[in-house]
């Protein structure tokens, strides 16, 4: 299965209720919440999440680029969220991170910054529905993408093989067009993309072409 899932960080925050309804051929909406301290850079919370969730019935990936997310799971699942993609790098015991937000009926993701190595985390994948590579560093959109850390995809992928899991991979950074088939064949399954979406003059005509390219590389 491919997953196609724009950032609303890339969306016109004016009209961001309009910028969601327009990838309505997406798989999923990416919300990215940053808090100035794990990353430097400030985007949005709760209440934003809230209104959006109000405007489409697409699954909300949490993508929470925060510190102590435990902390914020209740308010993020109150608000609509779907599942809470934390950052390994945020928290002090990810597996117990991971049962926290099944508790409170979400699903669960690690998030792993570029230099963050995988192997700490691959006895673990069984506690967690989604893993996403960040290709990135995170805290801005637009950034180039890295392919250095499809080498973890690719460790991933076997792993979950190995393990008979279905934890989805997931990559999220500098996706685009000429990025997302080299992505796809080292075993991505769900793509974020912030600015080939919503940067583009038909945002649900990129969301298609990139859903082609990753379906075509795989
Ligand atoms: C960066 C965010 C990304 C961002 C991706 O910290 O986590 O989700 O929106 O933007 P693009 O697709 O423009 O790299
Ligand atoms: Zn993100």
């Amino acid at each position: 299965m491919i997953y196609i899932a724009p950032s609303i960080l890339a969306a016109d925050y004016a009209a961001l209720g309009e910028d969601v309804r327009k990838v309505s051929n997406a798989d999923l909406i990416h919300v990215d919440i940053m808090d100035g301290h794990f990353v430097p850079n400030l985007s949005f919370g709760p209440d934003v999440t809230k209104a959006v969730n109000g405007v489409t019935d697409k699954f909300l990936d949490m993508h929470l680029m925060i510190e102590q997310p435990e902390k914020w799971f209740a308010s993020y699942v109150d608000a609509g969220g779907d599942r809470l993609v934390f950052h390994v790098e945020a928290t002090s015991d990810h597996v117990a991170a991971a049962k926290a937000a099944h508790e409170l009926g979400a699903e669960a993701g690690f998030a792993i910054k570029p230099g963050t190595p995988i192997e700490p985390y691959l006895d673990d994948l069984e506690h967690v529905e989604e893993v996403m590579i960040m290709s990135v560093e995170p805290g801005f959109g637009g950034q180039k993408f890295m392919p250095e850390v499809l080498d973890k995809v690719r460790l991933l992928r076997s792993r979950i093989a190995e393990d008979g899991l279905s934890t989805i991979i997931a990559i999220d950074g500098g996706i685009a067009a000429a990025t997302i088939a080299q992505a796809a064949a080292a075993g991505v399954e769900s793509f974020v993309a912030g600015s080939a979406v919503f940067g583009a003059d038909d945002p649900a005509a990129a969301v298609d072409e990139l859903r082609r390219l990753a379906r075509a590389a795989r």
